[in-house]
């Protein structure tokens, strides 16, 4: 795991951003993996700058989303498909086409079937090549919550009560209002992304971080399981870092 320490997340946005224009520069038709919350914000901001400078395009790829709220209106402004397609979708965006984004259906019938797909509908896709990632203040990524399964594929999960806590800004600071389900990826599913790029940024996230970098591989910090892949960056800025113990072994690695 190779951690890049930013003074700030515009910053740690825009580097993270370079990964994904040059591996999608060599490869225009790759699968991106693509997360929702506030830290992408930056990298998906750079992402635009540099389709708008003409020197980035989504317009061939396909990108499947990490996770989406279950029971959430398809209309509703924090439907994950939504959130995506204001960041990304279109030619004065990234040009990432709207058929060629890929999120669970949050309002099947069948949310367990729809879990099923999203996971089958990655494979079929010959599986993600960049994953975009950003973590929970719990250690969570996607939506898979502390103590689940480090073999999970795609599935219908509950949401922890913090993280309902800490979403609730994106519903008018009305917790009732945070979905209490959503279908996420599982950590089966997310490990088998070629390579990871995670952005976290905040004095909040800086546990989680701790654990995920030095702390142990543990059920009780999900994110800890990318200790365990071969190829995953991490850009975070001061106070993400701030509570990281090695920072001479973080650089050195880093190298
Ligand atoms: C959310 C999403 C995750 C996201 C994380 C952090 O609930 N399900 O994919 O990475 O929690 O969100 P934020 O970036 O808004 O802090």
């Amino acid at each position: 795991m190779r951690v890049f320490i930013h003074p700030d997340r515009t910053s740690a946005g825009a580097a993270a951003a370079e990964e994904i224009i040059t591996a999608f520069t060599t490869r225009p038709d790759g699968v991106l993996g693509v997360a929702t919350g506030s830290s992408p914000e930056p990298l998906y901001a750079a992402l635009r700058a540099a389709h708008t400078a003409g020197t980035f395009s989504l317009a061939q790829a396909r990108a499947f989303a990490l996770d989406e709220y279950v029971g959430i209106p398809a209309d509703h402004e924090q439907s994950y498909r939504n959130v995506l397609r204001r960041e990304l979708v279109g030619a004065e965006r990234t040009g990432l086409t709207e058929e060629n984004l890929h999120t669970p259906d949050g309002l099947a019938d069948d949310p367990n079937a729809a879990a099923d797909a999203h996971d089958r509908a990655i494979r079929d896709a010959g599986g993600v090549d960049l994953q975009i990632l950003g973590i929970g203040s719990n250690g969570h990524i996607g939506f898979n919550e502390p103590l689940g399964s480090f073999s999970s594929r795609s599935h219908v999960g509950e949401l922890a009560e913090s993280t309902r806590h800490d979403n609730a800004r994106f519903f008018g600071n009305d917790i009732d209002a945070v979905p209490t389900h959503c279908i996420t990826q599982g950590l089966g599913t997310i490990r088998e992304a070629r390579r990871l790029v995670m952005v976290a940024d905040g004095e909040n996230k800086a546990e989680a971080i701790r654990q995920m970098v030095e702390g142990p591989v543990a059920a009780l910090c999900p994110a800890s399981i990318l200790q365990l892949h071969p190829d995953v960056m991490v850009f975070v800025d001061e106070a993400a870092a701030s509570r990281l113990e090695h920072r001479d072994l973080l650089a050195a690695v880093a190298r």
